[in-house]
Parts: structure tokens; sequence; C-alpha cells
């Protein structure tokens, strides 16, 4: 039996709200403090959830994770400096680690240095149906895989890029980074490493990044695909879209965040019965990886590889 785990959160905005959802449904978890630059905020959800907040991570001291959901931009240097400066053993990050590879590198140095553990929040390796590709693909069951197609086509509207560090190339870093992240670290999860790619990043909407990305890429084990991800969709989130193609099946996974089986072709093996209902904008994956968390099981979250070729891709494909 684990003993109830310590949380502090680093950054109370909007995703914070569901890390706090995630971690209530935990018993063997609770949040001890919490911490905002925006002192407002930080005393706010402190409130709340009637634990003390600070305005300053380096105050940090006897907790067990530190979870950071600051922008983007500011992950490295923000987990790294609670791994050095703190006694916290677990450091949690948001997606996407890091916007550059020099940075993401240098994260991993830093924490391994400082002999603590980095834990990337790619939480939609842990929805149902992509738990279960997985498993097949390793499984061989579907024997050789040959190619995929994923698709990521949302909306975000103007006003959301009229929010501070959104729609910046310093915080935020584009559709493949704030959008498409979960997606690059899925392609990762099912293939492996990345060889070769070529992408063509599109912004008509005069961002300084890319709303709109079109990439080929193949993986060092042979498997060839594309990802085609933009947020300029008219109105309204459309759909996620996943196409599987193996010498033993073929698999479509649709939905907006891919909660659906479209098309199903398996070898010997009827088409399982596990389409479910999002009922969350950013799904239910923290529950399960502070259920991870809780019970010990850290080879659950991403490796430093996958998180490294994942930010290599992002970064190529986005500047
Ligand atoms: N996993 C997901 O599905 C998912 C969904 C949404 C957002 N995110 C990620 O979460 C992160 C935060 O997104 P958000 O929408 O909550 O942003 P936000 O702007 O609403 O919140 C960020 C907070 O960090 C605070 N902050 C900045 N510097 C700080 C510091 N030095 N110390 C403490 N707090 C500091 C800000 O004051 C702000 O309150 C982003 O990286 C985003 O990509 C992940």
């Amino acid at each position: 039996m684990n003993s109830c785990k310590k949380i502090a959160l680093i950054g109370c905005g909007r995703i914070s709200r569901r890390h706090v959802e995630a971690i209530q449904t935990n018993p063997s978890l609770k949040i001890t403090v919490v911490c905002d630059i925006d002192a407002g905020k930080a005393e706010k959800l402190g409130r709340e959830l009637g634990v003390p907040y600070i305005t300053d991570y380096r105050q940090l001291s006897g907790v067990d994770v530190a979870a950071v959901l600051t922008p983007s931009g500011m992950h490295p240097k923000h987990a790294a400096e609670i791994a050095e400066q703190t006694d916290t053993p677990y450091v949690l990050s948001e997606k996407p680690i890091s916007l550059t590879v020099r940075e993401a590198l240098e994260l991993f140095s830093r924490i391994e240095k400082a002999g603590k553990t980095l834990l990337p929040v790619y939480q939609n390796r842990y929805n149902p149906l992509v738990a279960m590709i997985k498993e097949l693909i390793d499984s061989g069951r579907l024997g050789k895989i040959y190619m995929f197609n994923c698709n990521v086509l949302w909306n975000r509207n103007d006003d959301y890029f009229k929010i501070d560090w959104h729609g910046t190339r310093e915080f935020d870093g584009g559709v493949l980074y704030t959008q498409a992240s979960h997606y690059v670290d899925m392609l990762h999860f099912f293939f492996g490493e990345v060889d070769q790619h070529r992408g063509i990043g599109g912004n008509l909407r005069g961002l300084d990044v890319f709303d709109s990305v079109a990439a080929n890429m193949s993986f060092t084990n042979g498997v060839v695909g594309s990802l085609n991800t933009t947020v300029s969709v008219y109105e309204k989130n459309y759909l996620t879209e996943f196409t599987l193609i193996a010498e033993h099946g073929t698999i479509r996974l649709t939905g907006t965040n891919l909660n659906k089986i479209d098309f199903w072709n398996v070898e010997g093996m009827q088409r399982p019965d596990m389409d479910f209902t999002i009922d969350h904008v950013y799904g239910k994956g923290h529950d399960t990886l502070y259920r991870y968390i809780a019970n010990d099981r850290f080879e659950m979250f991403p490796s430093k590889e996958d998180v490294l070729s994942g930010v290599r891709l992002m970064e190529m494909l986005s500047y």
C-alpha cells in the first residue's frame, strides 16, 4: 500500500483545474500547495482547495511531485530549477516538454544531474483506443505495419490567439506543439523514432507560428505516414483521425479525440466495443496518469527518447 503522495501545482491557469479534478479522483494523492507568480490566482486556488499558496516555486519543500503547468516555452526552465533548487523528487511537466531540442536535452541532463525524475504529460497515450492499438502493434497480431495517416483538424478562433502567450514563437510554438503534440507523441508511442521527414507549414492567419502543418515522415522501423494538423477549421473542432495500414489489418479511429473506431478489418479479431464519449475537452488521460503516479508506475510515462524525437520533429517542422 503506497502512502499518500503530496503534490504541488505550479501555475494556476486553465489546465490546473483538470489536474485538480484528476488528483481529487485519487485518495492516495493530495495537493498540499499551489504556486503562481500571479498571487491573486494562487491565492484563489489555494483558498478553494484549503491549502497554502506561494508565488516562487523555489520555496517548495516536502512535496513528492511538482506539476509544472506554466506556459509551454517556460517548462524547461521551471522544471529544471525545481529539480535543482528544491527537494522535490518527481517533476511532472505539461506538454510540450520544450520548444527546442537544445532545451529538452539540457532539461534532461539537469534533471538527471539533480538525481530527480521528469514525468512528461502526454495523456493521449492512456486513451483506451490508443492503448489497445499499441498493444496490438507490439503483440505482432497486425504483422508488419506499413503506413499511417493522422489528421488533427481543430479550431482555435482569433480570440484564443489574443490570450497572452498563445500564438507566440517564444512560449507557444504553434499547432504542432500546442495542439498536435499529443499526436506527435502517439506516433512515437506506436512506431519509435522518426528517421526522415518533410513538412510544410502555413501561417495565413498572420501568427508568429504555423497554424497548419502538412508533414510526411518515416520511422527507423520503416513505417511511413503523414500527419496533417490545423487550428484553422471553421467555427469548431472538426475531428481527429488515425488510419493504420498493416499486413493483417486496417483500422481507422476517429471522433474529436480518437474516441471511436470508424473502420475495423483485422484478421481473426472482431471489432472491439470500445467507443467512448468525450465528456471533457482534455479527455480523461490526466486521471490515468495520476493513477500511475499514485501506484509508482513511472514507467508508464513517455521515455526520454520518445520526448526528444518528438521535440526534434516539432522543432524542425515548426520554424
Ligand atoms: N495536456 C493537455 O491536454 C493540455 C491542455 C491545455 C494546456 N496544456 C498545457 O498546459 C500549460 C498551461 O496552459 P494553460 O492553458 O493553463 O495556461 P495559462 O496561461 O492559463 O496558465 C499558466 C499559468 O502559469 C503561471 N506562471 C507563469 N510563470 C510562472 C512561474 N514562474 N511560476 C508559477 N506560475 C507561473 C501564469 O501566471 C498562469 O497563471 C501549457 O503548456 C499548455 O500547453 C496541456
